[in-house]
């Protein structure tokens, strides 16, 4: 299939428009060969299917060949795509306001989960030492074996007296205390896809295809995700109202999973997940029908998942009514959930960006340049949102105190 190209929400892909995407070098075509045979062989031995999120899992993370797993560049201008840490400094800057605002009544510790190139662990710790906050612990969740390499070498060059503070888990530690941070990890956990047609519903999972690739193969759904497939659904469609011909989502039971084992381990602290996506009623609109899947390569974003498996990135956006409903089933308090841009600057973003260079030289031109990105609503500013949880400590929550408040359930007169 010739991949569509679309802009898409990791930052703003450089080319949008027609044209093959760039070939791999020789070498990581071949570890992607490999890691194809891999989920051929996969794809074999669980009788010519599998989920999607299995696929999604293999492509991302298998060890050594998978997307997140592998070692090439992945973040900033020579990667595939940018993210807030990466673009600016003041992302973490404001991520650090609000963190020395919860260590009042939370211990002073920071947990971080897939923290990417580590642009923003060594600016939280940067920046909250630069304010006699820095934690007594900053702790590291990170699936990848060369991200945790490369996180350390930066945090050692731009932290070096705060590294002994930092340490990186193997498992998630059975209680939480402290300030638990992940950006756009929701978006990279395996999603489970679904089509519905005429009230029936089917998984849409992987094949291998005769000519040696993989399609989507759709089958029936088993009674139980039928059911939280119509679950989801049925309330954004309204009583009885389904759209027309096929309907194309996912439903992203790995992150809901995740944030609610995060918020029944949370004993005191809380949690912030920025991410790109929305409430249920726009998530499952009857006018999103093909879903929120994207992948992005060098920059560009397309809707092919099979494309060179382990050498792009494949991500869904967050239903952030499942999350919140997650969060509060283990017995967690939803505190906000609102814009990236509204978070940023009820954070003290103006502030921040005041206190600057002051002239108008290129580096305060670039940070400026910068900040639009992160708060435009046609780049990083609405899409992206922030859901703050919390156990045990106090408001007022400075992120969300004067920003907008967003609604997480749909509006039944939508
Ligand atoms: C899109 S990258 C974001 C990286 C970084 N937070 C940033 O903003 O630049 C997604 C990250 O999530 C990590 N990740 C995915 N699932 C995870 C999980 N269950 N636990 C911890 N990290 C995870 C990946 O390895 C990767 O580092």
């Amino acid at each position: 299939m010739r991949p569509a190209e679309r802009v898409g929400p990791r930052g703003r892909p450089g080319v949008a428009g027609g044209g093959a995407l760039p070939e791999p070098p020789a070498q990581a075509a071949q570890a992607s060969r490999e890691l194809a045979a891999r989920i051929a062989d996969a794809i074999g031995r669980a009788g010519g299917w599998i989920g999607f999120d299995r696929y999604m899992a293999l492509a991302l993370y298998e060890p050594r060949l998978g997307y997140y797993a592998a070692g090439s560049r992945k973040f900033g201008a020579e990667g595939d795509f940018v993210t807030a840490p990466e673009l600016s400094p003041l992302f973490g800057q404001c991520v650090a306001a609000q963190c020395a605002h919860w260590f009042g009544s939370a211990p002073p510790r920071i947990v971080e989960f897939g923290a990417g190139s580590g642009a923003l662990a060594a600016e939280l710790l940067a920046s909250l030492d630069a304010i006699g906050e820095a934690p007594e612990r900053y702790e590291i969740v990170e699936v990848s074996a060369s991200l945790r390499e490369r996180q350390r070498e930066l945090l050692a060059r731009r932290v070096p007296a705060l590294l002994g503070r930092v340490s990186w888990l193997d498992a998630l530690a059975p209680r939480i205390e402290g300030v638990v941070v992940a950006n756009e990890v929701l978006d990279a956990m395996p999603v489970r896809l679904f089509r519905w047609s005429d009230g029936v519903v089917h998984e849409r999972g992987v094949a291998c295809t005769p000519a040696g690739g993989f399609a989507f193969a759709d089958r029936p759904a088993d009674d139980a995700f039928a059911e939280r497939v119509r679950r989801s659904v049925g309330p954004a469609w309204g009583e009885g109202v389904a759209p027309r011909g096929d309907y194309v989502s996912e439903i992203g039971e790995q992150a809901a999973g995740w944030v609610a084992t995060l918020a029944e381990r949370l004993a005191r602290g809380a949690m912030l997940l920025f991410d790109y996506g929305f409430p249920r009623a726009e998530f499952y609109h009857p006018h999103r029908s093909t879903g929120t899947l994207q992948c992005h390569y060098r920059h560009r974003v397309h809707g092919d998942p099979f494309l060179w498996p382990g050498l792009q990135d494949i991500t869904a956006h967050v239903d952030f009514t499942a999350m919140a409903k997650a969060a509060e089933s283990a017995g967690a308090e939803v505190v906000g959930y609102t814009t990236q841009a509204h978070f940023l600057i009820s954070c003290g973003l103006a502030v921040l960006v005041s206190e600057g260079d002051p002239g108008m030289t290129l580096s305060r031109l670039k940070a400026t340049s910068a900040v639009l990105r992160l708060i435009n609503p046609q780049e990083m500013g609405e899409i992206f949102k922030v859901l703050g949880v919390a156990r045990g400590v106090s408001p007022p929550f400075l992120g969300f105190q004067s920003a907008r408040p967003l609604a997480l359930e749909p509006d039944p007169s939508d």
